[in-house]
């Protein structure tokens, strides 16, 4: 049998006291990671990302982690790592993600996105929260725990990647040529947040993804609109066309077959909703909109946790310039992504929003659509030991039973980890929820940084004090 107490406490006076006596060296670790300007979409900045990589695995070699290796996958490389000498106890994957978002509009960033700030309790600058500030954390737990004890309560695999903001395409790849490398009792990803009014929270549920492209192609140059409008098809006002057609003004996304896989919400999804401690009034001024909206039938959020999504994220053709020019664009184009929930495929739903396309496509232009990347839908269990133990680790350190929430983001390695490694996922992650990720002035608060280093400590203590059968039951292995 196994007890829910923590008999073995590793997170005690040597490690706080470690911790309090490189508070500043920390920071400014912090700081110099976020200064490599990792942007794994950008192909400018491949050099960056392998720096950022390699800053890691330095970080790595000097804490005392070992078989420390920058894999090359094709793309930007990841980064491994293990400690394994806690034996008979269990083993965790932890994952994050180096590479961040691009930074434009730079001229609405209040101070340099790839030089940091401290205002306050907060830290400034891209990447901060997503994800290099968890990144971070788990490198500083580590090095505190190996630093006073010589020793980790249980063993601990890495693996970090750079191309999670690019739709983590050679990631499969290497996960699947490393399989066994990776076994683990579970994974814990740091890559999610905390509830509205930065309430303490586990993720237990992420969208998927569908994203593709389409191109709508006239002539091969533009045409004066005088001499040829009226006679011809405009690609622009195709694209236009088009875009209205996928769904009605309810928000009801009319591609055929697109919900035919959604799981229907059951009422106790609803009561998990319900319970949410939501200020729906402060979320609505937080946003300056006038009024929120989304699929009839549904709460907020409920329609961002657990509803697909149709969303046009960039539309663009003709002329652009100022004052008026007048020409019927050569070609017009748009970026379309879908956020998916259980058990839509994205495979299966791009090939529908494909079919619809071309089949309403207005006469007169070559319309072509192709997929951007996707991933899978994850939902994570509540009740599993590890979930049970970061709960745990989550009230002794912040002082409050974290809330359940199934989130509107994606993380497609969560669904890979379930079910293509057989890893049960935690989603452990500590970023304030309105941190402005992939925006102008994203932020973290450094409270919650530095709990959050408090909090994998004392998770590893938990998972340790449950041993490893407790991580067997049930999974057949
Ligand atoms: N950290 C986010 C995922 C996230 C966002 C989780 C909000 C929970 C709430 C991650 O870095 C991210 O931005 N993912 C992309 C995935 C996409 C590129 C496939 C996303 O959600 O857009
Ligand atoms: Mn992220
Ligand atoms: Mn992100």
């Amino acid at each position: 049998m196994t007890t829910t107490t923590t008999t073995t406490t590793t997170t005690d006076e040597a490690f706080e006291g470690y911790l309090g006596a490189h508070a500043q060296e920390r920071l400014e670790s912090y700081k110099d990671f976020v200064r490599i300007p990792s942007i794994s979409a950008l192909p400018e900045h491949a050099a960056d990302c392998r720096r950022a990589a390699e800053w890691i695995a330095a970080d790595l070699e000097r804490i005392g982690v070992e078989h420390v290796e920058v894999s090359e996958t094709g793309g930007h490389p990841i980064v491994y790592g293990d400690w394994l000498h806690a034996a008979g106890a269990p083993t965790v994957l932890v994952y994050c993600h180096y590479d961040v978002q691009p930074v434009d509009p730079l001229d609405l960033w209040t101070s340099p996105p790839f030089e940091p700030v401290v205002v306050g309790d907060r830290i400034l600058g891209r990447g901060v929260a997503d994800d290099k500030g968890q990144l971070h954390l788990h490198l500083r737990a580590t090095e505190a725990l190996l630093a006073t004890h010589g020793s980790l309560p249980i063993n601990l695999k890495f693996a970090f990647e750079g191309e999670e903001e690019s739709s983590s395409v050679n990631l499969e790849h290497w996960l699947a040529a490393n399989r066994e490398r990776l076994a683990a009792d579970f994974a814990v990803i740091s890559d999610t947040g905390f509830f509205e009014g930065n309430l303490p929270a586990i993720t237990v549920g992420l969208r998927g993804m569908m994203y593709a492209q389409m191109d709508v192609t006239g002539t091969s140059v533009d045409l004066h609109s005088g001499g040829y409008g009226g006679v011809v098809q405009n690609p622009a006002n195709a694209v236009a066309t088009i875009i209205a057609r996928l769904k009605d003004a309810d928000g009801r996304i009319l591609i055929p077959e697109f919900y035919d896989d959604v799981v229907p919400m059951t009422e106790a999804d609803h009561a998990a909703f319900a319970a949410l401690p939501f200020d729906e009034a402060a979320y609505l001024r937080r946003l300056g909109l006038p009024e929120l909206f989304g699929e009839e039938g549904y709460t907020t959020l409920e329609r961002r946790g657990a509803r697909p999504t149709l969303d046009v994220n960039g539309i663009w053709g003709g002329f652009q310039g100022e004052g008026a020019k007048t020409i019927i664009p050569a070609h017009a184009h748009a970026k379309v992504s879908s956020r998916l929930v259980p058990d839509q495929d994205p495979d299966q739903i791009f090939e529908a929003f494909r079919a619809f396309v071309l089949e309403i496509a207005p006469p007169g232009v070559r319309v072509d659509v192709r997929s951007l990347g996707g991933g899978y839908p994850s939902v994570t269990p509540i009740d599993h030991p590890a979930t049970r133990a970061a709960a745990r680790a989550l009230e002794a350190t912040f002082g409050r039973e974290p809330l359940y929430v199934r989130e509107g983001g994606s993380i497609p390695v969560c669904a890979t980890f379930e079910n293509k490694l057989d890893l049960p996922v935690v989603l452990l992650g500590f970023d304030p929820p309105d941190q402005q990720a992939h925006a102008p002035n994203e932020w973290m608060d450094l409270r919650n940084y530095e709990t959050g280093i408090r909090t994998v400590a004392r998770m590893w203590d938990e998972v340790a004090a449950l041993g490893r059968d407790a991580f067997r039951v049930g999974t057949g292995v």
